[in-house]
């Protein structure tokens, strides 16, 4: 199931077209759906405490529906103006081919495009084969001008 959070209006949702039987809200995930679709997926498995504390906060999010199951997922975090991060992209292994990951990511494009005041750094992190997918959108890689650095830490006390 969604949260009850939803964003109030419509994006401009062009290019997304989904298969049959699927319907895309705009919604942050529930933190059991968003807990279980980073696993199945086989991204990193996350805390229910930092899903808690991170998902109120997003800009953006886009959820598919297949039924009354959520199948995919995607948000975008950021400051809404000058720089914003493409995050939790991520569709179940067995609705995955089928466009879904293409819809999602064009959705939160088209979300940008339709919010921010002027230009926009937009960025993510593409695992495995996923970059394919978002080169086909228009994303480039960074590298060799520059080198994307991460850092897993925790609460300390
Ligand atoms: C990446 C992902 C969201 C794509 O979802 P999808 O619904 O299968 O995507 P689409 O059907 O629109 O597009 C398929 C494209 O996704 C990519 N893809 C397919 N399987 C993938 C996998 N297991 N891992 C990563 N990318 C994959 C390929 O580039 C494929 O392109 P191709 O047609 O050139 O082969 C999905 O595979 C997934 O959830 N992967 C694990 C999570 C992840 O890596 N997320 C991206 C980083 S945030």
């Amino acid at each position: 199931m969604v949260t009850e959070r939803t964003f109030g209006y419509t994006a401009r949702m062009r290019h997304v077209d989904l298969p049959a039987g699927y319907v895309m809200h705009e919604a942050v995930p529930g933190i059991e759906d968003y807990l279980r679709l980073r696993r199945v997926s086989g991204l990193m498995p996350r805390t229910a405490a930092a899903a808690q504390g991170g998902l109120p906060n997003s800009l953006f999010a886009v959820c598919v529906l297949h039924g009354t199951t959520t199948v995919g997922m995607g948000r975008i975090i950021g400051d809404g103006a000058l720089f914003m991060h493409i995050v939790d992209v991520a569709v179940d292994p067995e609705h995955q081919g089928r466009g879904l990951g293409t819809s999602i990511t064009a959705a939160l494009l088209s979300h940008i495009e339709g919010h921010v005041p002027a230009e926009v750094y937009v960025s993510l992190m593409a695992n495995g084969d996923a970059h394919r997918l978002y080169e086909r959108l228009g994303f480039s890689p960074v590298t060799p001008e520059a080198r994307g650095m991460a850092l897993w830490t925790s609460r300390t006390s």
